[in-house]
């Protein structure tokens, strides 16, 4: 398709996200040129010195002209220099889980620079960062962040669209983590069971779906990431991720032991207070999952486990799905959104979309 108009790309990162969607990128044929000019890794890059395409074609092998590369990344500030000067609009995707990297949003934002991005760092860190990033200054670059919650899910951009449409949010309720998802839908099912929390979480383990220690998943960090995040959409001023209650799910005793296998073998010790409160759900006809909640309204947000009815959406949940509900002062009837909420392609076809938003604007 012949391009009426081309951007210039920064790619940062190359692992599962990052991967995916350079092969996506590199295979667009649309009427917009997307030419990359630098795709980085933590040790080894390449650049463009002149601002021409990198990519030879919609096929080129990136990963082996990435494995070959002998240039050294360069210092962010240094990459802001380079990208800073280029003859045209550029966007930079940040495929990394870097704060060291989303501590420079506001200045990479304020160089003119446009962001898509899949890391929550910058948008749920402080209040100010975030204020910054939005303050929608003439000369700033735009700023996407859709997969930062439930990846390539429509969520942030629903929010958004029918906020700018005068909508108002009143509740969002909702599974934000394909991990907990998982653990909680094999552990608290509507027809009784003796499966054991511990026991289910080392099957996640085993499965891929938690974190090399999972309990960083447990914790409940990620949930109120997340959480601060469609709050502050929502017009929450929260603070930060943990000025509100999160309930985390390791033990007292567990939270400072060093290795992830020792914490996995000791977790058994703690079934039965998890396994108690499944009983006393299932009697009421109930199943436990571990949700995040925003209540505009009353201003109050909140992680942790929550009961709910058999035949309530999110009680049929299966495999690791995501499921977040909205309810507006429009549709009084909660819009309820479901899927993966993880996984390379559908995160990566998530920040994809927002580079072509930004580049449609640029
Ligand atoms: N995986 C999912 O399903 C999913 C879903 C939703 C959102 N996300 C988000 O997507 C992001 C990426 O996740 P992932 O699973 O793709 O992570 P990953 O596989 O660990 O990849 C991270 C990549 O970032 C690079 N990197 C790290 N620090 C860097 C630095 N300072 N400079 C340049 N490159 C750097 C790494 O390079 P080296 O290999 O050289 O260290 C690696 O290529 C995270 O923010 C994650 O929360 C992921």
């Amino acid at each position: 398709m012949p391009a009426s108009k081309s951007v210039n790309v920064a790619v940062i990162g190359a692992g599962v996200v990052g991967s995916s969607l350079l092969n996506q990128l590199i295979a667009l044929n649309t009427n917009i040129k997307y030419n990359l000019i630098a795709l980085a890794e933590a040790e080894k890059s390449l650049y463009s010195h002149n601002y021409e395409p990198l990519q030879t074609s919609h096929t080129w092998d990136w990963a082996t002209a990435l494995q070959n590369a002998t240039e050294k990344t360069l210092p962010l500030p240094d990459l802001i220099t380079f990208l800073s000067k280029s003859p045209k609009p550029v966007i930079l995707i940040d495929n990394t889980s870097s704060a060291y990297i989303a501590s420079f949003y506001p200045k990479i934002v304020e160089n003119g620079i446009s962001i898509a991005t899949p890391n929550k760092k910058a948008f749920s860190s402080d209040l100010k960062t975030w204020n910054q990033l939005f303050a929608g200054n003439e000369t700033d670059g735009l700023v996407y962040h859709e997969a930062t919650v439930g990846a390539g899910l429509p969520i942030i951009s629903f929010l958004r669209e029918i906020i700018a449409t005068g909508d108002e949010v009143e509740k969002i309720e909702g599974i934000f983590s394909g991990t907990l998802s998982y653990i909680f839908n094999e552990f608290s099912t509507i027809a009784p069971n003796d499966v054991k929390f511990s026991d289910v979480v080392k099957v996640a383990k085993k499965l891929g779906y938690t974190e090399p220690d999972p309990r960083d998943d447990l914790n409940g960090l990620d949930v109120a990431r997340k959480v601060t995040i469609v709050a502050r959409i929502s017009g929450l001023e929260v603070e930060n991720p943990t000025s509100f209650p999160v309930q985390s799910l390791i033990p007292k005793a567990l939270e400072s032991i060093e290795t992830a296998d020792e914490f996995l073998e000791k977790l058994s010790q703690y079934d039965d207070e998890l396994s108690k409160l499944k009983e006393e759900a299932a009697k009421e006809g109930k199943v436990l999952r571990f949700i995040g909640k925003v209540d505009v309204k009353t201003n109050t947000v909140s992680v942790g486990i929550e009961k709910y009815d058999a035949s309530h959406p999110f009680a049929a949940l299966k495999g690791s799905d995501n499921v977040i509900s909205i309810k507006t002062k429009r549709y009084h009837n909660p819009v309820v959104i479901q899927g993966a909420g993880a996984g390379a392609d559908v995160t990566a076809a998530g920040v994809l979309g927002d580079v072509i938003k930004a580049a449609q604007r640029l």
